[in-house]
């Protein structure tokens, strides 16, 4: 039987344990389970835990862990960079199996990681990191067999999602929900991850990575996030016929990228717009496929188990990892040059002096008959315009305005 550590027992590392020591599934189920997990790693062992396991050993110190010979492959669920990125080097340095959900890490080192399990003959793993419960991963490692993939974009951050769409439906304040998805399980031990965009930047980095065979790296991306949408905009955007969603986006051209993530106007009727809750939903463009849409659960516990668990299964059959990706061509950032879209803009104003210059500087981009004044605050959609000017408004706007607010509009996504 092979030996299994997993560092980290909070969300992901109680479901992965339920999974193959408590053997709920059905991989697992059998006599002759293949694997179980051996060994532990918490940051506090006396701490009071929902499960208290008694088949394997709780432990604080790695080097009980790296120092057994008998470990196969180490599960990692720990969260941060650090002590994770070094515990996951020196697994593959002894000849360790690696299946990891830590965004944050692979991210970062996605190509040194994938070198040095290349050099110790081992496999690395990270389906649990992107989409929770959705294999984008391994659907990424297949698609591109036969495939240019040129275009991903998707609701990846299960968090910002339930957040999204308790306001939208239940017209519930932003902190009010953001602290339901917390005791659910959903959000990064600091939530800054999640509403701040940092976590959708490295979930859509580690797809752009595979997809374009480079490292693309997180200060390229054009970030915004999304704790200052309010309720009036929900309520706007509804009137319109649209609803907020957070999106990724990573676009090729001439084998330049492009990446942003940015709260976005959907229509209504369009599918991701009704990808809810805690779901993630994925659209890749490939040169022959043409568009596939992957959705699932994004996060939670059982969701995210399940990725890493198939994983886990993965690396005791040695299966593709996807570990032969070059992410050795130097693709640049094209940044924001040459994107055109149509913007959805709200500014507060206090006066009718700030109202005049809002309206004044409104009014070169405005679309026709697309302006609303209610409550102190201007509304207003634009023509289709580069990206880079609706940057330059929105600077002009926040020096003349009390609040800005600015979000792309979308006329499809499927
Ligand atoms: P969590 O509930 O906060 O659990 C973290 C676990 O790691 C705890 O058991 C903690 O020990 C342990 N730990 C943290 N730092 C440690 C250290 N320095 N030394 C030893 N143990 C340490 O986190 P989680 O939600 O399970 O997330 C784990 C990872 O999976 C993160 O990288 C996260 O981004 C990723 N992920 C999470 C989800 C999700 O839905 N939650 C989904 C996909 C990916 P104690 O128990 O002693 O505190
Ligand atoms: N905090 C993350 C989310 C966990 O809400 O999507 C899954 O990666």
């Amino acid at each position: 039987m092979k030996q299994i550590a997993l560092l980290g027992f909070g969300t992901v590392g109680l479901g992965v344990y339920e999974i193959i020591n408590q053997h709920r599934g059905l991989y697992f189920a059998g006599k002759e389970t293949p694997a179980a997990i051996k060994w532990i790693l918490v940051r506090d062992k006396n701490k009071r835990r929902a499960v208290n396991p008694t088949d394997c050993v709780l432990t604080d110190d790695f080097e009980d862990i790296i120092n057994d010979d008998s470990v196969d492959i180490i599960i990692s669920a720990m969260g941060g960079m650090e002590p994770e990125y070094t515990y996951i080097k020196k697994s593959l340095e002894r000849g360790k199996h690696v299946v990891t959900a830590n965004k944050e890490v692979i991210c970062a080192h996605i190509a040194e990681l994938t070198d040095l399990a290349n050099k110790n003959n081992v496999k690395l793993y990270y389906e649990g990191a992107v989409g929770g419960g959705i294999p984008i991963i391994s659907s990424i490692v297949e698609t591109l067999k036969i495939n240019k993939i040129t275009k991903i974009q998707g609701i990846l951050n299960g968090t910002t999602n339930f957040i999204l769409t308790k306001m939208t439906k239940e017209m519930r304040d932003f902190d009010e929900v953001l602290k339901v998805a917390q005791d659910l399980g959903f959000a990064e031990a600091d939530p800054t991850a999640d509403i701040e965009g940092y976590d959708v930047m490295r979930k859509i980095c580690i797809l752009a990575s595979l997809a374009f065979h480079t490292h693309a790296k997180t200060e390229d991306v054009h970030l915004r996030g999304i704790s200052n949408i309010t309720l009036d905009d929900v309520k706007m955007a509804d009137t319109m016929g649209y609803d907020f969603k957070y999106i990724g986006q990573a676009l090729l051209k001439d084998d330049k990228y492009s990446i942003s993530v940015t709260p976005v106007l959907l229509p209504k009727d369009s599918v991701m717009c009704n990808v809810n809750q805690e779901y993630n939903v994925i659209l890749l463009y490939g040169d022959i496929i043409g568009e596939l849409c992957f959705m699932g659960k994004g996060a939670g516990k059982d969701a995210t188990a399940n990725a890493v668990v198939s994983d886990t299964i993965k690396a005791l059959n040695e299966e593709d990892s996807g570990n032969h990706i070059n992410f050795a061509e130097t693709a640049n950032s094209y940044g924001l040059s040459g994107i055109k879209n149509e913007y959805y803009i709200r500014a507060s104003v206090k006066n009718y002096d700030q109202f005049e210059k809002v309206i004044d500087l409104a009014s070169g981009a405005i679309k026709k008959n697309n302006l609303t004044y209610t409550n102190s605050k201007v509304f207003f959609t634009t023509e289709l315009i580069r990206s880079s000017d609706m940057l330059s408004l929105y600077e002009q706007l926040r020096e003349c305005a009390d609040d800005v607010f600015y979000a792309r509009m979308e006329h499809s996504l499927l």
